[in-house]
Parts: structure tokens; C-alpha cells; sequence
């Protein structure tokens, strides 16, 4: 048996592309083997009517049986816990080889303690992923996300259309009834070292539009984005990856901290502005993560 993931391991993963598909789609699970994105995720909850919810369950485990999917994390998100489906989900991906289950509709931290229990005879690399996407769920952030430290919970994925629909507020470009919530979202998901991806955006024939919304996920400081469509892929892919200016920067700030006359200094000047040993892990991080998704191109 492989032993379970560590922080490390997962903290330098490229997460910039999770596609979402309805399992109940054998045309979509097939293409999606073959489309560059990060993640993929198998989807039983929103994306399948409650009539196809049986055969989708089954679908989405056999496709993982089957394999295929390369590099990409697969996870199958389940319906929850209180639905009528939801047991018979989590029995079924916890015998499964999917790398990571997630849930939806999260509110406190005794949801995390009974979806992790659920997982109890699960794969010891499987991991619990939660959707942020309640009402319900705002008081709670820090406490939801401090069960990282005790449970299989790894990663966060916002859910803005059900948010949306909870608050009754409306989903504009701009997103601004959210950005309290997404910024904190954020703070409380890094604060316990878990990973976190932006929401769908739902326009997916206007992708300057995607890539607006994407861009403004990354200026919050998410690892990546949820996507429903193949050709919301690469300019996500792109938006999510460190780019030249960001790999010089990085370069030029390593190098000033070489220089002989910066040894045992803290903060220096590089380009003409204020740089600091925060910077400097700042800068060798991203190096590697530029490392990691040059690994899987
Ligand atoms: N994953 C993989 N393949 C997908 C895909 C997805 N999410 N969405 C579309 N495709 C495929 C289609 O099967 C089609 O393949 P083909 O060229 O081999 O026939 C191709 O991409 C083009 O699809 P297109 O005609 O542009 O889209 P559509 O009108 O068929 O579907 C949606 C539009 C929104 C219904 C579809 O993209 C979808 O189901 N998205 C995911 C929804 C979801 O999972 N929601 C839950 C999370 S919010
Ligand atoms: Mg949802």
C-alpha cells in the first residue's frame, strides 16, 4: 500500500485546471483523458439528474477502473450525505483508486468528521474535498478548515452558483457580493495548508470574459479554477502559470540574495523596490512550481 500523501507532496501540485463533467456522459469522461487540464472531476451531484444518479455512480467508477487519465487528478464529486444517494456514493469511491472524493455543500466541521469517516476503508492516498459554497458555512471557515490537520481534507472548491442562489445575490462579471467571502475563503484555507480553486464561470462561450474572471481568481490567490468546458483549458492553464515576468522576477531576486554583499542582510533593493527574505521564498517557490508544470507538458 502507498503511504498517505504529504503536505509537501500536495503543497507544489499544479491545481490551475479542474474540469468538471457529468459522469452520466461517457463522451465527455473519454475526451477528457486526452484534454490538458490539471484535474478532472467525475461528477454525480449538480451536473446528473436524479433518475441517472444510479448509472452515473456506476459510470464514474468503472472509469476510473478503466484508467487512462494520465498525470490529471481524478476525483468523483458525491452527492451528500443527507440525499437519498449520498451512502451509496461514498461506499462506492471509497473502494474506488480515485484520488480524492469531493463533497458538496459543507457547513461545520462534524460534515468533514463523517465524510472522512465514510472514508475509513478508503484508499490511504484518497483524499476529501469539500465545495465552500454555503450560506451556512461563512461562520465557520477556520473551524471547517482546521479538520486538515486531523482528517483526509485537502482541498477547497467554491461553489459561487449555489452561493449565489443561498444569498439571493446576483452573479455580474465583477463578483462583487462574493469577494468577502472568496478572500476569506482564501485566508482560512492557507492558514491550515490546503489547497483552494476558484468557481465555474457558467459563460462558456466567452472566454474573454472566463479569462477576466480568472485572472481576478488568481489576484486573490487561488491555486487554479473550475471549469465546465474544454475550451475554458488553456487560457486557464495559462492565467494559473507563472509567466515571464513573474520567472524573471524571481530569477533577479535569487540572484541578489547571492550576491556576496547581501549575505546576512533581510531586506534589499532588486529592480528598485523593497525586497525581503519573504520574497525570496516567494520567488523560489514559484520557480518550482513552474518546475513541476513543465514536468507535465
Ligand atoms: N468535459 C469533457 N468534454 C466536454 C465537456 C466537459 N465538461 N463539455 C463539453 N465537452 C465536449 C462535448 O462532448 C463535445 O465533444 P465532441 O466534439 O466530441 O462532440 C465538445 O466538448 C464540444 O461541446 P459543446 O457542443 O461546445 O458543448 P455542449 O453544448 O455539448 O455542452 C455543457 C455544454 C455546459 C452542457 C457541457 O459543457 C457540460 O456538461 N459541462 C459540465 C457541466 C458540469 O459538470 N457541471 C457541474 C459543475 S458546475
Ligand atoms: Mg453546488
Amino acid at each position: 500500500m502507498p503511504a498517505p500523501l504529504t503536505a509537501a507532496d500536495l503543497a507544489l501540485r499544479p491545481r490551475r485546471s479542474a474540469l468538471y463533467l457529468p459522469a452520466s456522459n461517457p463522451k465527455a469522461i473519454a475526451k477528457a483523458r486526452t484534454l490538458p487540464c490539471d484535474m478532472v472531476v467525475l461528477d454525480l451531484e449538480d451536473a446528473v439528474a436524479p433518475e441517472a444518479k444510479e448509472a452515473a455512480r456506476a459510470a464514474a467508477v468503472a472509469a476510473i477502473a478503466e484508467g487512462g487519465f494520465g498525470h490529471r487528478e481524478v476525483a468523483i464529486r458525491a452527492n451528500g450525505l443527507d440525499t437519498e444517494w449520498g451512502a451509496a456514493d461514498l461506499a462506492a469511491i471509497a473502494g474506488s483508486r480515485a484520488d480524492a472524493v469531493l463533497v458538496p455543500k459543507v457547513n461545520a466541521p462534524e460534515d468533514i468528521a463523517r465524510y472522512h469517516d465514510a472514508l475509513s476503508g478508503a484508499h490511504p492516498q484518497m483524499q476529501l474535498w469539500a465545495m465552500i459554497e454555503t450560506c451556512g458555512i461563512v461562520g465557520n471557515l477556520p473551524a471547517v478548515a482546521a479538520m486538515a490537520r486531523t482528517t483526509r481534507l485537502s482541498l477547497w472548491i467554491m461553489g459561487i452558483n449555489d452561493l449565489a442562489k443561498e444569498m439571493r445575490a446576483q452573479l455580474t462579471p465583477c463578483r462583487t457580493p462574493f469577494q468577502p467571502f472568496l478572500a476569506m475563503s482564501v485566508a482560512a484555507a492557507r492558514a491550515n495548508g490546503i489547497a483552494i480553486l476558484d468557481g465555474v464561470c457558467n459563460e462558456f462561450r466567452d472566454l474573454e470574459l472566463f479569462e477576466a474572471e480568472a485572472r481576478q481568481g488568481l489576484l486573490f490567490g487561488f491555486d487554479g479554477k473550475s471549469l465546465i468546458h474544454p475550451a475554458q483549458i488553456e487560457p486557464c492553464n495559462t492565467v494559473f502559470s507563472p509567466g515571464e515576468a513573474d520567472l524573471a522576477w524571481a530569477q533577479s531576486v535569487i540572484e541578489a540574495f547571492g550576491l556576496p554583499e547581501n549575505q546576512g542582510k533581510g531586506a534589499i533593493r532588486v529592480d528598485g523596490r523593497m525586497t525581503e527574505l519573504l520574497h525570496l521564498e516567494q520567488a523560489r517557490r514559484l520557480l518550482e512550481v513552474a518546475r513541476r508544470i513543465e514536468g507535465i507538458q
